[in-house]
C-alpha cells in the first residue's frame, strides 16, 4: 500500500485564471500548458491501518497548518471517490532548484493524485487522474502530461481533464528569477475575487476563448512566432486583470525584463514573457536561442 510517483512542473501559455464551480475545481475557460521537462516533484503515499490521520513532509520537513490541511483534505476527497479507507504517509519532494520561484502545485498535486491511487492498487486512466488532479489544483491537470497539454474546461468532474496535445521539442522556457517571497495572495483566492466583477469575467472568458483556438491553430501551423505573441499578450491581459481586482503581481523588475523581452526581439530574436502569479518572469523561445 505504498507508491512513489513524479509529475513535472507546467507554466501555462493559455492561463487558466477562475473558477465556475469552486468545490468542484472547474474552470471558467479551457487552458494549454507547456510541461518542463527540467522541474518535477516525487511523492511517495504510504498507506497505514494504524494512521488517525495523514501525516505530510515535504523535503523531508513535516508540515502542519494551512498546507497540511490543504493535502489531507484533498486525501479525504481522494478516499470518498475511490473508497479507500486509511490515512497515509505522505512524502514529497521537490526537484525545482532552490529559490526558483517554481515550486508549484501542479507537479505536487499530480503526484499526490498518481501516488494516493496506484498505493491503493488503483489503474486510473491519464484521464481520470487529469481529473482527480485537478480537484487538489487546477494547473495539475495538466502535468500528467509532457510537452503541450490542453486542459477542457468539462462542466463536471469526470468531463474536466487535460490531455496531451503535442510535443514541440525545440521550445525553451527561461525562467528569470526576479522575487523569492511567498505571494501575498495565494492564486486560489486572487482568482476568486474575479466573481464579483463580472464584467472584467466577461472579457477574460472572452478573451481566454478566443487566445486558446488561435493557440492551437498556430501549434497545428507550428507558427513559433505566432504561439509567443499570443501566449505574451494572454499573460498581459491576465496581469491587467488580476490587478483590476486589487492584487498585483508584478513588480519594476518584472516591467523590466518585459521591455528587455520586446528590445530583444525587435533585434530579431524570437523570445516572448509570460508570467504566473508571482513576479517573475518566464521566456519562451527556441532552444538555439536560449
Ligand atoms: C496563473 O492551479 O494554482 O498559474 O486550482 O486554485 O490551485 P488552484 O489554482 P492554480 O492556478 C494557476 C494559475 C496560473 C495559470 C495557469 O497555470 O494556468
Amino acid at each position: 500500500m505504498k507508491h512513489t510517483a513524479k509529475a513535472n512542473v507546467n507554466i501555462a501559455l493559455v492561463k487558466y485564471w477562475g473558477k465556475k464551480d469552486i468545490e468542484w475545481n472547474l474552470p471558467l475557460t479551457s487552458s494549454l500548458s507547456l510541461t518542463l521537462d527540467a522541474f518535477y516533484t516525487e511523492t511517495t503515499v504510504a498507506y497505514d491501518p494504524k494512521l488517525t490521520q495523514d501525516q505530510l513532509f515535504i523535503d523531508d520537513v513535516e508540515i502542519t497548518g494551512g498546507e497540511f490541511l490543504r493535502v489531507s483534505k484533498y486525501m479525504d476527497k481522494v478516499r470518498k471517490l475511490y473508497n479507500i479507507p486509511y490515512y497515509a504517509v505522505i512524502h514529497s519532494y521537490n526537484f525545482v532548484p532552490k529559490k526558483a520561484g517554481l515550486a508549484s502545485s501542479s507537479s505536487a498535486f499530480a503526484a499526490l493524485a498518481y501516488a494516493a491511487t496506484k498505493a491503493y492498487n488503483l489503474e486510473l486512466d491519464k484521464k481520470e487522474l487529469s481529473s482527480l488532479a485537478r480537484l487538489g489544483s487546477g494547473s495539475a491537470s495538466r502535468s500528467i502530461y509532457e510537452g503541450l497539454a490542453v486542459w477542457h474546461e468539462g462542466s463536471d468532474h469526470l468531463t474536466s481533464y487535460a490531455e496531451h496535445l503535442t510535443n514541440m521539442d525545440d521550445l525553451a522556457l527561461i525562467v528569470c528569477l526576479i522575487d523569492e517571497s511567498p505571494k501575498k495572495v495565494n492564486s486560489t483566492e486572487a482568482m476568486n475575487r474575479l466573481n464579483d466583477y463580472p464584467d472584467l469575467k466577461e472579457l477574460w472568458v472572452l478573451s481566454t476563448k478566443d487566445a486558446f483556438n488561435d493557440m492551437k491553430d498556430a501549434i497545428i501551423e507550428n507558427d513559433f512566432e505566432r504561439i509567443g505573441g499570443i501566449a505574451e499578450s494572454h499573460a498581459s491581459l491576465m496581469h491587467y486583470i488580476i490587478q483590476e481586482t486589487g492584487v498585483s503581481y508584478l513588480t519594476d523588475a518584472s516591467f523590466k525584463v518585459m521591455d528587455l523581452t520586446e528590445k530583444i526581439r525587435n533585434e530579431g530574436i524570437p523570445v516572448y514573457y509570460t508570467m504566473d502569479a508571482g513576479a517573475n518572469v518566464k521566456i519562451l523561445t527556441k532552444k538555439k536561442y536560449v
